[in-house]
């Protein structure tokens, strides 16, 4: 059942400002645009992939699940992969003593938002605890740990996640097998039976195969293709294929829409599961946006066939990307930048799912609005009221310029200048945040002769 999913939005303050004057009245109303650059702005992304049937998933550090980072996994994103948590190593550093705190808090914070949870993974060559790696063990102790180690892990999360990628990279760029622990050990069929045993303990989670550098047709995507067919063959229980999809800025297969076509056409599920896209640093727009297309091409991919699953972001926040730690002088990989702010890959995302637009549409807006209080022969007192609906300031400067030689005297709750004809008044240093349906006021005292026009405000 869908819980509460929280939403915030970050305001730019003062963006853009246009002035309007109101006729016949003793007000003018500056209005200024302010929102939106939100991590939140429009209609989140999992409710525009679930609109098109699709899963959109994120990889996410349990410790982080919290503020900003919290808000933005658990209200873009339907499905949750733990990037390392459910990690042999992780999950059993020491032989038979086991942590589950990561993974079982990453599992409950996707049961409260109302998310899937992707279980990865169970069989790869990679962060496997010391005591395995550094053990010498028969073929039948070898099998013996690998089965005890999936029906345990299996089990705990029984009927909790919709997947797993069981085996992860199995195979060379040649497409033969890749010399691991694993298939040293145990031969090519510990793949087979790595599914068997993931399926006994858990028969309703969808079993994947997982690797990188098959995402177009290729020689490793290949053999990936053969090995699903005979395990089909076989009658081994095989759901999906993960492409993992780290991918370089321009460099998405040509042949990526027809690969998952043709996986799809052997019976299986097609996930994109680890995707990112990596450039060199520094990042410039030029780059942004050929990221931006890139992202969009490989949702578009993803839409355009009916098994393809779900698209999965490894990390949605530049700031939680392995990319910089592995590839020197690479990175801004993902959708957001390392402040939450969304990078234009989020947009191309968002419209790749229907989104329709490509910027956002401001939310709210301020207005300033002039008065004059009172007035006497030679002098008046005038108002003005900062309000903002929808938007918030955290500082304001509200400008005009007078049109009869009206002069400044005194001002309170703000600070005022004028110089000529032009007027500035910026905040006070206790009065500069306007909060979304707040408002604020600062007066001020001006001589006058011979009229007194309103003057057009502008709040920037
Ligand atoms: O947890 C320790 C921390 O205590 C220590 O201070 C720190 C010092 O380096 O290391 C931390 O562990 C790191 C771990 O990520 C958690 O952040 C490891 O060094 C680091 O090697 C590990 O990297 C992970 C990598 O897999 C390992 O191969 C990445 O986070 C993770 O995103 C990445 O994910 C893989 C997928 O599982 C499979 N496909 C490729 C993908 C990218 O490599």
């Amino acid at each position: 059942m869908r819980t509460s999913r929280t939403r915030s939005f970050r305001i730019r303050p003062l963006r853009r400002g246009v002035a309007a004057l109101f006729a016949g009245v003793l007000t003018v109303a500056a209005l200024l645009a302010a929102g939106t650059t939100a991590h939140a702005a429009g209609t989140p992304l999992r409710d525009l992939a679930a609109a098109k049937g699709k899963v959109i998933g994120t990889a996410v550090t349990g410790s982080k699940l919290t503020g900003t980072y919290g808000d933005i996994a658990g209200g873009q994103f339907n499905s949750l992969t733990p990037g390392n948590a459910m990690k042999w190593g992780s999950v059993e550093p020491t032989r038979g003593s086991f942590n589950w705190a990561e993974a079982d808090q990453i599992v409950a914070f996707a049961q409260a938002h109302d998310q899937q949870v992707r279980g990865h993974t169970l069989v790869w060559h990679s962060q496997n605890p010391s005591w395995l790696t550094n053990g010498t063990w028969t073929t039948a102790e070898l099998s013996g740990l690998l089965q005890d180690h999936i029906t345990t892990e299996v089990t705990r999360y029984k009927g909790e996640l919709a997947a797993w990628d069981v085996v992860n990279e199995p195979f060379n760029e040649d497409g033969t097998y890749r010399s691991t622990l694993w298939y040293n050990g145990l031969g090519a069929d510990y793949i087979a039976q790595a599914l068997t045993w993931a399926h006994a303990a858990d028969p309703s989670a969808k079993l994947y195969i997982n690797d990188y550098n098959v995402e177009g047709v290729n020689a490793k995507s290949t053999a990936l293709y053969d090995l699903v067919k005979s395990l089909k063959a076989r009658g081994v229980p095989i759901d999906g294929v993960g492409l993992q999809a780290h991918l370089i800025l321009g460099q998405v297969p040509g042949t990526l829409q027809q690969n998952i076509q043709r996986f799809a056409d052997l019976g299986v599920d097609v996930a994109v599961t680890e995707l990112d896209i990596r450039m060199q640093l520094p990042s410039d727009s030029t780059k942004l946006a050929q990221q931006a297309a890139d992202y969009k091409a490989v949702f578009d991919a993803c839409v355009a066939v009916t098994r393809c699953y779900g698209v999965t972001v490894w990390g949605f926040t530049d700031s939680d990307s392995w990319i910089p730690d592995v590839f020197s002088g690479y990175g801004a990989a993902t959708p957001y930048d390392e402040n939450y702010a969304p990078k234009p890959a989020y947009d191309a995302i968002a419209a790749s799912l229907g989104g329709g637009t490509t910027t956002p549409p401001p939310t709210g807006a301020c207005t300033a609005t002039y008065s004059v209080q009172s007035q006497w022969n030679t002098g008046f007192t005038g108002q003005v009221r900062i309000a903002c609906s929808g938007a918030a300031l955290s500082s304001w400067k509200v400008n005009w310029t007078y049109g009869a030689g009206q002069r400044i005297t005194q001002a309170w709750n703000a600070t005022c200048t004028q110089s000529g004809a032009a007027v500035s008044c910026a905040n006070a240093s206790y009065n500069g945040s306007v909060p979304d349906g707040g408002s604020v006021t600062f007066g001020f005292n001006a001589s006058w002769s011979g009229s007194n026009p309103v003057p057009t405000v502008t709040l920037g």
